[in-house]
């Protein structure tokens, strides 16, 4: 099964061509994905209206090109899929109006696909993980943590009350004058500074669910810098090892209860999949991996390329539908918010699993 995808809900303009086996990993043909990040550089963020107007202007040629480096055209693919939301609704109807007018000429089958979704499964295109398994997934507009137990089937076990991790990540960087995105910034900033030096919070520390809420340890950092300021370019690099240091506790505090719960309801989780353009950060990943193992897990994170957005996952996730006969009409509006509890299935899920003693 080969399907195109169609990904614009933010500052990607993104288009894949992937194949589905009946069994085991995907293959990707194809894989563009054109940043508009120096579009939005110099606003320190995503501005909504020029992202759309950049993925009007560039959509058609990045399908086109996706499209001739996977050697495939219109009429030998089995299914155009678009990501319909979350995102920013101007990129949305992009990305979504021009895979319906696909699928209206080609006569193959749309799949609408929920962004959230294609990052849950893209660890079964790259690593073939089995159901049911823990997702984290850290990007510049989600923070969750998610009970992945089928095609369609997700269930919620922690979200943010306010900022995304990313976001705080991108809000300190700007406040340290540091450039965007920040993560990165922030991160090579962090290698060689003092993680001890500030004192800053662990908001939801030992709370026993599986929220974060990030925007009091932004205030807190800004608090710290403005008592030093101005600040030398040693204090950066500590105030970043500090923000970092408390960040890599927080996620390892709220993982250790999102896993918990995951069992308590699931049984073990075959693995801990990490998503989203976070996962990147090497801190990050090694307190993910103790995680894991403590959970009596592992830890499955892939490629960058592919944890942060991209056309492959949504390709993926529509292949994954349409082998469930899980299909769209050309009437799919486009959502601004889709929260993956309203995600349609056919998946029955098993009945409930017991307690582990
Ligand atoms: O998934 P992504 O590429 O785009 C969406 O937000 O959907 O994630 C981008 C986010 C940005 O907030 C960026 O600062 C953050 O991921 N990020 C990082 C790192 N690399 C990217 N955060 C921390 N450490 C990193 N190395
Ligand atoms: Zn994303």
């Amino acid at each position: 099964m080969v399907v195109l995808g169609i990904e614009t809900t933010c500052d990607e303009t993104a288009a894949a061509v992937v194949m589905r086996p009946e069994n085991g990993r995907g293959k990707i043909l194809s894989n563009v994905v054109l940043s508009q990040v120096g579009e939005h550089a110099r606003f320190g963020g995503v501005v909504p209206e020029i992202a759309a107007r950049a993925h009007v202007e560039s959509l058609d040629h990045v399908i086109a090109k996706a499209m001739a480096a996977a050697k495939q055209t219109f009429r030998t693919i089995d299914g155009v899929a678009a990501a319909a939301g979350p995102g920013l609704i101007g990129g949305v109807i992009v990305g979504l109006t021009t895979a319906k007018a696909i699928a209206l000429v080609s006569g193959k089958p749309l799949i609408a696909v929920n962004h959230l979704e294609a990052h849950a499964l893209t660890a079964r295109l790259t690593d073939d993980v089995q159901f049911p398994y823990c997702l984290f997934l850290a990007s510049g507009g989600h923070t969750q943590i998610l009970a992945v137990r089928g095609v369609g089937h997700y269930f919620r076990l922690g979200t943010t009350v306010d900022d995304a991790i990313g976001e705080a990540f991108d809000k300190t960087a700007k406040l340290l004058g540091l450039g965007y995105p920040g993560g990165p910034q922030v991160e090579k900033e962090a290698v060689h500074g003092n993680k001890t030096r500030f004192a800053l919070p662990r908001p939801m520390l030992g709370k026993p669910n599986a929220d974060f809420s990030l925007s009091g340890l932004k205030t807190a950092l800004r608090i710290e810098a403005e008592k030093i300021a101005p600040i030398s370019d040693a204090d950066v690099r500590d105030l970043c090892a500090s923000f970092q240091q408390a960040v890599v506790d927080v996620v390892s505090d709220r993982l250790r209860n999102g896993l918990k719960m995951f069992r308590e309801r699931f049984g073990l989780p075959t693995a801990l999949v990490a998503a989203g353009g976070v996962a990147a950060n090497e801190a990050l990943r090694q307190a993910l991996n103790r995680i894991a193992f403590e959970a009596g897990t592992m830890l499955v994170v892939p490629p960058a390329e592919l944890c942060t957005d991209n056309g492959a996952m949504i390709a993926w996730a529509g292949a994954e539908r349409l082998a469930l006969g899980l299909t769209d009409t050309l009437e799919t509006a486009p959502l601004a918010r889709w929260p993956l509890s309203e995600v349609k299935s056919r998946y029955v899920p098993p009945a409930a699993v017991k307690k582990p003693s």
